[in-house]
């Protein structure tokens, strides 16, 4: 009896939780939705859009910060996808965003170094971009770059190495663009009060907006924390999270801080450190130079795995859409 009033309490606790995911996430998207279907022109092809369910936000997700002239809306979004894996973007037409951010690495590469379109080796690793938004600062590299619009065109412009090759040849990359009727149409439900939507700050905000909704808290940690989930993690993990949080180790000191780099899925993302000189997690622990007993690191390995978010790092609507 106790047991099953017990269950119907845990049970009616997710319900509540759930709804309030759902009330948040709709808040959200109920405007974008309002908006892109308020504007959006009579006649869908069929290809659009392939965002057809909203992401809703987890519990204690604020919606993601947007500069003021690019709010979020489903259409900007979807177009940047497409935008994320065209490799049109790069001059030789060898590279995409996602040549390099994976989705199956939680958006990174798995490499040590980048390699960029003409075969330029980066002296840094890729960063996941699980959760962009709410990064602050954006890059190991440049403090100069605060938004997500602005950061889109280092890879397109860098000379050092070369990314995506496209400095000095914008025109091209716009004449590429409007050749392809998939993208006036895109184009045109993303930015509905323009006359000629193709524009090379319009393909900045609309991978900013793709970007913004790459939002991983699936996790088993995350159903621990954001779901109350007791059961999410193994005996080990749990072990591991309390070495992590304790005072002698201090990770969770330093890894709290939204400048150190994210923890998020990074038992798939090795290899590690900025410059990809750790290929393990192990070896990446060692970079804390404590004491660790080699069970203790097998617990903090655990801990550490139970950040994988797999729904992810295969959710079909960040996937290539071509
Ligand atoms: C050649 C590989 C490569 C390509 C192509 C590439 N990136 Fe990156 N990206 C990187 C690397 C390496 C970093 C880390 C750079 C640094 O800090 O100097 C990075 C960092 C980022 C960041 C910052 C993440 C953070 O947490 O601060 C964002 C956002 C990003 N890239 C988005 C994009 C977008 C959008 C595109 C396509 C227009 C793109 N990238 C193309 C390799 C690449
Ligand atoms: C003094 C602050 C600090 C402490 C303490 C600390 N870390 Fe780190 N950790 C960092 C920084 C900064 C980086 C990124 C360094 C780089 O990329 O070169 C990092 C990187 C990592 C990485 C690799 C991440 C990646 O994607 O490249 C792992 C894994 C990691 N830390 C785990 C731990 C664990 C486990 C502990 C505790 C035993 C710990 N850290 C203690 C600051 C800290």
């Amino acid at each position: 009896m106790a047991f099953a009033a017990l269950g119907n309490r845990r049970h009616g606790q997710r319900r509540e939780l759930m709804a309030l995911t759902f009330r948040r996430g709709s808040l959200v998207l109920a405007v974008t939705v309002a908006v892109a279907c308020a504007r959006a022109p009579g006649h869908q092809p069929h290809f659009l859009p392939i965002v057809e369910s909203p992401i809703a936000l987890p519990p204690g997700f604020a919606a993601p910060p947007t500069p003021r002239d690019n709010p979020l809306t489903i259409a900007k979004a979807e177009l940047g996808r497409y935008l994320f894996y065209d490799r049109r973007l790069s001059l030789n037409e060898t590279q995409s965003c996602a040549s390099c951010h994976q989705q199956k690495f939680g958006f990174c590469d798995g490499r040590p170094h980048a390699t960029g379109s003409t075969g330029q080796q980066h002296r840094r690793n890729t960063m996941s971009l699980a959760n962009v938004a709410y990064r602050q600062p954006l890059t190991w590299s440049n403090p100069k770059v605060t938004t997500l619009e602005q950061q889109v065109l280092v890879p397109l412009t860098n000379h050092d190495p070369i990314e995506l090759g496209m400095d000095g040849h914008f025109e091209e990359l716009l004449a590429r663009i409007r050749g392809d009727s998939r993208y006036v149409s895109l184009f045109s439900s993303a930015f509905p009060d323009q006359n000629a939507p193709i524009t090379i700050d319009n393909v900045a905000r609309a991978l900013a907006s793709f970007e913004r909704t790459l939002i991983s808290a699936q996790s088993p940690y995350d159903r621990l924390v954001l779901y109350g989930d007791s059961n999410a993690l193994s005996a080990s993990a749990w072990r591991g999270r309390r070495l992590f949080f304790s005072q002698r180790l201090g990770c969770g000191s330093c890894h709290g801080r939204s400048d150190v780099v994210s923890l998020r899925n990074v038992a798939i993302t090795a290899p590690y450190m900025r410059d990809g000189s750790a290929p393990t997690l192990s070896d990446a622990i060692d970079h804390s130079r404590k004491k660790i007993t080699a069970e203790e690191k097998r617990d903090l390995i655990a801990f550490l795995e139970s950040l994988t978010d797999d729904s992810f790092l295969s959710d079909p609507r960040y996937s290539n859409p071509w």
